[in-house]
């Protein structure tokens, strides 16, 4: 490697004595600190704990991506991370996104290191690492912990959540026994790795390939397969390159490559949550983009990936099919081919040898999945801001609804009432549970997908509309809408609700309405007191006063740069501790 500045030079090639103790500490891990003089420091960014199952296989790749730093003249050290499991991790992970991106920018701020490796998997950490990555804007490369083997259960195919919500249903219904569900919940997750299905994780480790921080065609590569240790030591190798070449997270990560992963969201009908964090990481480098631009791209993409919970398979097959790579082909005029990558190559050079093995997985333009807006973006006066439908994992019946209310005052207080008999519930009721948003909560939990009243599961009812402003796991269904901004615990429209108003959904003009005057609304808004939060310290107090509403994506103001001029990362003044 020539010679190029270092940012660990301010740290190692100092010729006081922080110098001398910096280099003695560099000996004490075993490197020989004159061999490793002018090599530039690797931050290995490994968040696996035992609390996250789907993260344990990234103990696996750290061996093979030092290997691969090494063979290319860098020296790599591993450093922790805060774990973000999405399934232990109450009441919801979410917040914790913004923590581990400070966690990581403070880390990398604080400490010689000159390219990071950010090795990821469950839902939030994908975005977290990228957040980091955009303040930062050291040089980045992502690799993924990969999806969980599939899982079968009684000789089926099954996903590790999207058809565990089924089989709860079934058992809600009394179609299936709690025996059924003890052999069941032995099957649906085998093996480390994320889940299986085209939830949050798979959906955000596709948008990182497609944004171009991922190497081509290493995103949903099974978790336990051999190719995903030689894809890490291949990113060992390339990290220590876009040091020297000096490519950075800011010169990846544009504006047109943000439209590129909206694209991709949209064909591979993507988790709602990748909204969320789209505009988070993007507003990271002081990049905006407005719900309504999500909106305009999904109306012009075809869903082309058949992948649950919109199609029928997994990811594996998806990986079989040809990958991410070949699903951007078969889009590619669609999309800002120039965009720069990880390898230091245009998007163009890694699709256009991609090939298609499988067309019952990967559709094509003419013959999709699902037509075109597989997102929805819906504004109205209940949600001004606007709100996010996945229209391809609804009901086709229900995008044009409209019913009355049934209003629930929280999480707990629905879960107490949904399955009663009082409840007056019919097919065409609009179920709403409000003061479950960014604050509410606060966290914005994955409680949008409201239960079904076993009531109409009896009738065989599986789907009904509703309404929050909390968020929906990736792996789940319905005609769920999602994200109500501004959120109910702030005032907003989703509060004053009350039960037995008209509600009307209508997905072909993009509008959800509270059916009551402009005069009405008034009048009950300047009545809305606000909640009392319980929450009076540390970070659930943090993340209240800061945290931005959904469709800003839920960073902190104070984490955003004011302008694109504005991103700064600033480093410290090194000297004695
Ligand atoms: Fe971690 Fe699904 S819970 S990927």
């Amino acid at each position: 490697m020539g010679r190029i500045k270092l940012r660990s030079g301010e740290w190692f090639e100092r010729r006081d004595e922080v110098g001398v103790r910096h280099r003695s500490t560099l000996s004490t891990l075993g490197f020989d600190p004159q061999f490793a003089a002018g090599k530039p420091i690797i931050g290995i960014c490994n968040p696996s704990s035992e609390l996250n199952n789907c993260e344990m296989g990234l103990k696996e790749l750290v061996e093979p991506v030092k290997r691969g730093v090494a063979q290319a003249g860098g020296i790599a050290l591993e450093f922790p991370t805060m774990g973000l499991g999405a399934e232990f991790l109450k009441p919801s992970d979410l917040p914790y996104r913004n923590l581990a991106s400070m966690d990581i920018e403070e880390t990398v701020r604080g400490n010689p290191i000159d390219g990071l490796v950010l090795l990821s998997g469950c839902d939030k950490t994908t975005p977290a690492q990228l957040m980091a990555a955009a303040s930062c804007d050291i040089p980045a490369i992502q690799l993924a912990a990969g999806p969980k083997a599939i899982g079968f259960w009684r000789g089926q195919e099954v996903s590790a959540a999207t058809d565990l919500w089924k089989a709860w249903d079934d058992f809600r219904a009394a179609k299936i026994q709690e025996a059924d569900l003890h052999e069941l919940e032995q099957c649906i997750s085998c093996s480390y790795g994320t889940c299986n299905e085209m939830g949050t994780a798979s959906t955000m480790a596709t948008l990182s390939e497609a944004l171009g921080m991922m190497p081509s065609g290493t995103s949903g590569i099974p978790a336990n397969d051999s190719r995903r240790r030689v894809a890490a030591e291949a990113v060992g190798r390339r990290i220590v390159e876009m040091v020297s070449e000096n490519l950075r997270p800011s010169q990846i990560m544009t504006e047109d490559a943000f439209h590129n992963a909206i694209y991709v969201l949209n064909a591979i009908g993507g988790s709602t949550n990748a909204v969320l964090h789209l505009v988070a990481i993007a507003g990271r480098l002081g990049i905006t983009l407005p719900l309504s631009v999500f909106d305009e791209i999904s109306q012009a993409t075809p869903m082309i990936v058949n992948v649950k919970p919109s199609g029928r398979f997994l990811m594996e097959h998806l990986h079989r099919a040809g990958g991410l790579p070949a699903v951007m082909r078969e889009i590619a005029d669609l999309l800002h081919q120039d965009c720069l990558t990880v390898s230091g190559k245009a998007q163009r050079e890694h699709i256009k040898t991609a090939q298609c093995f499988d067309r019952n997985v990967i559709g094509s333009l003419s013959k999709p999945i699902y037509p075109s807006g597989a997102l929805v973006v819906l504004k109205g006066n209940l949600v001004p801001s606007g709100a996010i439908l996945k229209a391809s994992a609804a009901t086709d019946r229900l995008m044009n609804h409209t019913g009355p209310a049934i209003v629930f005052n929280g999480y707990e207080e629905m879960l107490a009432r949904i399955d009663s008999e009082d409840l007056d519930v019919s097919p065409e009721s609009v179920l709403v549970m409000r003061n479950t948003g960014p604050r509410g909560v606060p966290g914005m939990p994955e409680w949008g997908e409201i239960p079904i009243p076993v009531k109409l599961l009896k009738q065989g009812v599986r789907d009904v509309v509703r309404i929050s402003d909390s968020r929906m796991s990736g792996t789940s269904y319905g005609t769920v809408v999602l994200h109500a901004a501004p959120e109910s615990a702030i005032g907003g429209p989703l509060a004053v609700v009350r039960d037995g108003d008209m509600i009307k959904l209508s997905v072909a003009e993009r509008r959800l309405d509270l059916l009551i005057s402009e005069q009405e609304m008034a009048e009950r808004l300047s009545h809305w007191i606000p909640p009392v939060s319980e929450h009076l310290r540390g970070y659930p107090r943090l993340y209240i006063d800061h945290v931005l509403q959904a469709d800003q994506g839920c960073d902190f103001d104070f984490l955003r740069p004011r302008s694109k001029e504005a991103v700064r990362f600033v480093p410290p003044i090194v000297g004695r501790t």
